[in-house]
């Protein structure tokens, strides 16, 4: 069974009023392994962010199928929905999206809090650690950097283990040097933890650290490059 599956994915938003239609997935279909880091590269506009809320079951394909593990997510009622969102899905984004008046360890908690899971200050905690913002659990966001602020969110997304780790633009809004510790961690997501990362970017260094590529070009994949084997 593999963790995510697309097949033939469309995704067609009305236009408003006198607007035409957007077709902006015209027919995904890949298949993501557990453990396999994906980087979506593509211009602006080619459909990557209706891709990654496709994948995360925030938004469902105008036809079309996708899969998280054994779970076609169309097919799901609401309170499935949530389940699957709160224990199966992780979300970075370019800005952060931190709760302001929470702490650090607080907003590193509150998905554990809202699923009812146990022991969610020692796991906030300890996901806090691995991100090395244990130091500063107590910091609001505000009086957090960038890089920091990102390093809370991906304890956040991590703090209930999920199959699939999402993260759209995660270094947009990050310097280079900054964005590689952000890199790093999501390769240690894929690598220690088993999550399939599926990431949007813009630049090209992000790349590097991908077992593969996928080109986009207006919604439909223009190729797929694989990492060499670095053993
Ligand atoms: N909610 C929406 N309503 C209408 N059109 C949208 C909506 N979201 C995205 N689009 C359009 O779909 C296309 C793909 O957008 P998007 O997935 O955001 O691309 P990317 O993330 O690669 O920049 C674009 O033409 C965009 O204008
Ligand atoms: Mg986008």
């Amino acid at each position: 069974m593999s963790v995510l599956r697309m097949v033939n994915a469309t995704k067609r938003y009305r236009g408003a009023a006198n607007e035409s239609d957007t077709l902006a997935l015209r027919g995904f279909t890949y298949t993501f392994e557990e453990g396999e880091f994906v980087a979506l590269v593509g211009r602006s506009g080619c459909g990557k962010t209706t891709l990654l809320n496709l994948a995360g079951a925030m938004d469902f394909p105008s036809s079309g199928e996708v899969w998280i593990e054994d779970q076609l997510t169309s097919g799901l009622d609401d309170a499935a929905l949530t389940r699957l969102r709160r224990t199966r899905i992780g979300f970075i984004f370019q800005f952060f999206q931190l709760l302001p008046t929470l702490n650090a360890v607080e907003n590193v908690e509150l998905p554990l809090l809202l699923s009812g899971a146990p022991r969610a200050r020692e796991r906030a905690m300890e996901r806090l650690e691995w991100v090395e913002m244990g130091a500063l659990a107590a910091r609001m966001p505000h009086q957090l950097s960038g890089g920091q602020m990102q390093r809370v969110a991906i304890a956040r997304a991590l703090v209930h283990n999920p199959k699939v780790l999402l993260a759209d633009e995660p270094t947009g809004n990050l310097d280079t040097s900054t964005g590689n510790v952000v890199l790093e961690l999501l390769r240690r997501a894929a690598a220690e933890h088993g999550a399939t990362v599926l990431m949007a970017t813009h630049s090209a260094e992000s790349t590097a650290v991908a077992d593969t590529i996928i080109h986009l070009r207006d919604g439909v994949i223009e190729e797929v490059r694989r990492a060499a084997c670095t053993g």
